[in-house]
């Protein structure tokens, strides 16, 4: 690897972030000087951040602040660590446009816990400090050119070649999410054009064999560079089977592909389940990269590594987890998705944003339409979920919002009548009407409505809806498995859930 850097890697984050650690340990891997701005401000002054705040007063600090920060970004590149607050100086965040900003995202009760008690001013008043967390956090987002959500060292030895690779420029205006995960995780790049600018994360002797669909290999397999070979399967969740990923090995045999190769998953969740399910099998596992094509797979399917196909019983019955090398999504793929899967897509958007909360809420709630913010903004909320808990036993279970009575649904009706988009949102209508906030479900129901997804269904069979929820349970050994939403940003699973509440819930949905 080419240590030296055309840009600096500014780590940036709320106070207790780890943003110190992880910048001197990426310095240290990249054998460059660190410098970080809180230890500009005491070589200059003889005095800690901490104590120039406290003897002259907020104003005075933030000058000497934006001083040391713009000192730091003048230098030729290398690794810094920003204090928490400098991104308040219109300066120092035109400054950092020549740089490569990196977010070190921190919970607020763990940043809480980290800087309670220390000499820090802002951290003896826990109201305050909530205030700020909220205030900043906008600001960080919108700047972070990558955004992590940890610190540790095997993460950022992982991320190395990612982020060498922006400070370098050659991930052009790309953003990147790191997916933190067993042996550090990998690069989720967002962005235009990302088919073109995404850094690969395999070596070039590595032989691309694209699999896709017959709607989407016409329209973007050809946009994967250096791409060797083309799989395609039938469009269609009918085609998401073992016969199917037969054909898959049969045909990877066929182009001698070995483990030296990799696969490229292009297209929705039905290509992405298939393939990373074919990856992950094919000669005892060869790499994927995801290149998720609509709304459902760009905010929710292609991360994870959830992969797998249906039997004819039941959906997702047989798979695997294999995480993906990379997740390269271009949210201009979207433009040739037809408007009843933006519809199916939109309703994990609205599940996502009421997971988060926050900032993705705000836009979401506030009837926003798709952009690549609100699309990095669901993928960002996915990764952390995941990332808390890999192999769902427990908070990965926040994900299923909704789908405990849409998939009840969907079962109910056959899986003709209504499509899954369309279930989930008649799902997440019930969920709301359990978690008892009128206000919200009324809120839900206008953005759903909005976008062209039923709120009440005619058709509804009450009693085989809630005949295929208990069998859901019961799939579960007797855990009941609602998720439970009393405010955006606030979501409880596991929620027991009593019979005739469950019943007046899913009888409001019938028109
Ligand atoms: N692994 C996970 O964590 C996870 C999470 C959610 C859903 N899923 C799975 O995802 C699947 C649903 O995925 P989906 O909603 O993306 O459906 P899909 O993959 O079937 O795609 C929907 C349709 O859109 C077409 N299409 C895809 N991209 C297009 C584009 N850019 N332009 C034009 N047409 C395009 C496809 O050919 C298909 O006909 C289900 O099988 C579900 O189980 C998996």
């Amino acid at each position: 690897m080419e240590p030296a850097l055309n840009r600096s890697l500014v780590f940036i984050g709320f106070m207790g972030a780890g943003k110190s650690t992880a910048a001197r340990r990426t310095a240290e891997l990249l054998g460059i000087h660190c410098s970080d701005s809180d230890e500009l401000i005491e070589e200059k002054t003889g005095l800690s951040a901490a104590q120039h705040f406290e003897a002259h007063g907020e104003p005075a600090f933030r000058a000497a602040e934006e001083a040391a920060v713009l000192e730091l970004l003048a230098q030729p590149p290398q690794v810094i660590s920003l204090g928490g607050g400098s991104l308040g100086s219109v300066a120092v965040v035109e400054a950092l446009e020549d740089h490569v900003t990196v977010l070190l995202d921190v919970d607020l009760d763990v940043a809480w816990a980290r800087i309670q008690g220390s000499d820090r001013p802002l951290g003896r008043d826990r109201a305050g400090f909530e205030y700020l967390y909220h205030e900043r956090e906008a600001v960080y987002r919108e700047l972070a050119d990558a955004n992590f959500s940890s610190s540790d060292s095997d993460v950022i030895e992982a991320a190395l070649p990612s982020l060498v690779s922006m400070a370098h420029g050659s991930a052009g205006s790309l953003r990147m999410l790191w997916a933190a995960g067993p042996g550090g995780g990998y690069p989720v790049w967002v962005g235009e054009d990302a088919l073109a600018h995404a850094p690969w994360p395999l070596p070039v002797e590595s032989r691309r064999i694209v699999v896709s669909d017959t709607n989407v290999g016409d329209l973007y397999a050809g946009k994967i560079p250096h791409a060797s070979g083309l799989i395609e399967i039938p469009a269609g969740e009918e085609s998401k089977t073992l016969q199917t990923a037969e054909s898959v090995w049969h045909a990877l045999v066929e182009q001698h592909a070995t483990r030296a190769d990799h696969i490229v998953a292009v297209g929705g969740g039905v290509v992405g389940d298939l393939a990373g399910f074919c990856a992950g099998t094919y000669q005892r596992g060869v790499p994927v990269v995801q290149v998720p094509t609509t709304l459902v797979a760009q905010v929710d399917s292609a991360f994870g590594g959830k992969t797998g196909v249906d039997l004819p019983e039941a959906k997702n019955y047989v798979g695997i987890y294999h995480q993906p090398s990379a997740v390269i999504v271009d949210p201009a793929l979207l433009a040739s998705l037809p408007p009843e899967q933006m519809a199916a897509g939109y309703a994990e958007v609205v599940k996502t944003a009421l997971i988060a909360g926050g900032l993705l809420w705000e836009r979401v709630g506030g009837g926003d339409g798709i952009d690549e913010q609100i699309i990095r903004e669901c993928a960002r909320t996915k990764l952390a979920v995941v990332a808390a808990d890999e192999r769902d036993a427990g908070p990965r279970q926040k994900l299923n919002l909704g789908h405990t009575v849409g998939h009840a649904i969907e079962a109910a009706t056959g899986y003709s009548v209504l499509n899954h988009g369309e279930a989930i949102s008649l799902g997440l209508l019930a969920a709301l009407r359990l978690s008892d906030n009128d206000e919200l479900r009324a809120e839900v129901k206008a953005l759903l409505a909005a976008a062209g997804l039923p709120t009440s269904f005619a058709g509804l069979d009450v009693e085989a809806v809630l005949e295929a929820t208990t069998l859901d349970k019961k799939r579960l050994r007797g855990d009941v498995p609602f998720v439970l939403c009393s405010d955006p940003g606030s979501v409880r699973y596991g929620v027991e859930v009593d019979e005739r509440e469950l019943r007046a819930a899913v009888e409001e949905l019938v028109a």
